[in-house]
């Protein structure tokens, strides 16, 4: 199994590097960023999901909560959602959502069973891919493995129009790979100096180690429009000063006690009650995130392949910063 990976993982890598040197030669220009390379070498023809990575330098902050609620948002436009639980080690979203799943992604590392077999249907119009609590074994995932991983992911995903990564809190390796291999990455925060420090912390890191320079901010938990603006306006203004990044205002979400109540009952809160302040915004970070991302593909027609950026990324495992 393990030869299998590898295998795998050397066959992607030099199909990326073939296609990436003919970009360059100018022999293919658009191979590379206009459609999705399948594993084969060819191009394909299918559609490309938007995928979002939402993650925190600090825990707790809100990251599985903004996940599942982008989720209900997205599905109720009547599109396909995929919510990856990639907080592997520590999974979250089924709790969040009242499910007891049969099966892990940690069967499909192990080789198993198949993606599908894993997926959970939850809510109308999404599904859920979920990692295993308390699994030592995939925090220490290997390169190899993390490749096959999202290279499964890959080729599975062409039914579903948007992927949601409810990633780890922090920076450890398994986060950096889901945080690399999409086209939008969410930094949750919360007012608290902790939080905004830890956020700060991951851009960095993420900026400085692996080239990354456009994060959006979701500040959660907040009193007003006004307190979420001036977190964003504090660490927009480091970011600039000390990092080469853009840094974006995705929205807020109001500190409500009838998400706390949602969260008891294990149910959606912008599906048990829809009027809430928290679903709105919910809502409205959803509104913000398909603007950006139909106006992301009609500029330059093209995504970002799921795992292209890491087989780019030559540092993607290197720690520090
Ligand atoms: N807007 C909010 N209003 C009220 N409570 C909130 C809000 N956002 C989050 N919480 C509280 O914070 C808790 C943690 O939220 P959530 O599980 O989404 O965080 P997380 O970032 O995914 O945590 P972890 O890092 O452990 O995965 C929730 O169970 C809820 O009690
Ligand atoms: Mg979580």
């Amino acid at each position: 199994m393990i030869e299998d990976l590898d295998n795998q993982a050397s066959k992607l890598r030099e199909l990326a590097a073939k296609a990436e040197k003919e970009r360059r030669l100018g022999l293919n220009p658009d191979i590379v960023p206009a459609q999705p390379l399948t594993p084969s070498g060819r191009v394909s023809e299918r559609k490309v999901p938007y995928t979002i990575a939402v993650t925190s330098g600090k825990g707790g902050v809100g990251k599985t909560l903004v996940s599942v609620n982008m989720a209900i948002h997205f599905a109720a436009q009547g599109l396909k959602v995929l919510i990856i639980d990639a907080d592997l080690g520590l999974a979250n979203i089924d709790v969040v959502l009242g499910l007891s799943p049969e099966h892990t992604i940690e069967d499909v590392i192990a080789g198993r069973l198949s993606l599908d077999d894993v997926a959970l249907p939850g809510p109308p119009g999404i599904t859920i891919l979920p990692a295993a609590s308390g699994v030592a074994e995939l925090a220490d995932m290997n390169d190899e493995q993390r490749m096959s991983l999202l290279d499964h992911i890959d080729r599975w995903n062409a039914d579903f129009d948007v992927v949601i990564v409810d990633t780890g809190a922090g920076i450890s390796p398994n986060v950096r790979y889901f945080v690399l291999s999409v086209e939008k990455i969410l930094v949750v925060a919360t007012p608290d100096p902790a939080s905004v420090t830890d956020a700060y912390a991951l851009m960095k890191v993420m900026n400085l180690n692996h080239r990354l320079n456009n994060f959006d901010l979701v500040v959660n938990q907040v009193e007003s429009a006004r307190q979420a603006k001036e977190v964003y306006r504090t660490l927009h203004q480091v970011a600039d000063r000390f990092l080469n990044l853009g840094l974006g205002y995705a929205g807020h979400i109001p500190s409500d006690g009838q998400l706390v109540q949602a969260v008891r009952q294990q149910k959606p809160v912008s599906e048990l009650y829809p009027d809430a302040e928290a679903s709105k915004a919910f809502g409205a970070l959803t509104e913000t995130l398909m603007r950006a991302w139909r106006q992301g593909r009609d500029n330059d027609g093209r995504a970002t392949l799921f795992w292209r950026r890491i087989l780019d990324d030559n540092t993607s495992t290197t720690e520090g910063g």
